[in-house]
């Protein structure tokens, strides 16, 4: 099923989120809701913040970015109640944007290497190492469940020049494609 997703401005986006319980049966159907809705909206990854859970838990698929990033090829994972242990190597830009700010992209500076513990939906534990473009968008994924959005990262200099673009989609002018509302 398709879920809507809250948009920039939204409470649900800012909210403390809860790791998963062991028992929360509708684990698996909320797993693959989310893929069917980040695949509608077209996005790599999207978080429980995004459609209203105060959950922590995203999923990536980064395969369509696969022709630039080579270690984007195939990757598709989901990650329950993720934990970052470290972040290293080279900071380097990117372009990022997000499904819950429509039309709006910007350079953040992230490093380049992250190692990460987290669960699957079977709860099996993991560790590992990523990185290039999928510890880009494991960073980004993973300050949605901390409640931070990209354009947070921003200078203070550049969150004053977007700001009006930002308060355009705070104030529903900017539609997606995609089902979206505001709480
Ligand atoms: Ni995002």
């Amino acid at each position: 099923m398709i879920l809507p997703i809250y948009l920039y401005g939204s409470n649900c986006l800012r909210r403390k989120n809860e790791p998963v319980s062991r028992d929360f049966h509708e684990l698996k159907q909320l797993v693959s809701d989310m893929y069917e809705t980040m695949y509608h909206a077209e996005g790599c990854g999207i978080a429980a913040p995004q459609v209203g859970l105060a959950l922590r838990l995203f999923v990536v698929d980064a395969n369509d970015l696969a022709d630039d990033y080579v270690e984007a090829k195939g990757f598709k994972k989901v990650f329950v109640n993720p934990e970052i242990l470290e972040i290293s190597g080279e900071p380097w830009l990117y372009r990022e944007g997000c499904l819950s700010i429509p039309e709006f992209r910007e350079d953040i500076v992230r490093k380049s290497i992250v190692k990460i513990k987290y669960f699957d939906e079977d709860f099996n534990e993991y560790t590992e190492i990523y990185g290039g473009i999928i510890a880009r968008i494991i960073q980004h994924e993973y300050d949605h469940l901390e409640s931070v959005l990209f354009p947070d990262l921003l200078s203070q200099l550049k969150k004053k020049m977007v700001k009006k673009k930002l308060d355009r989609i705070k104030t529903g002018k900017v539609r997606p494609h995609y089902a979206s509302k505001f709480d």
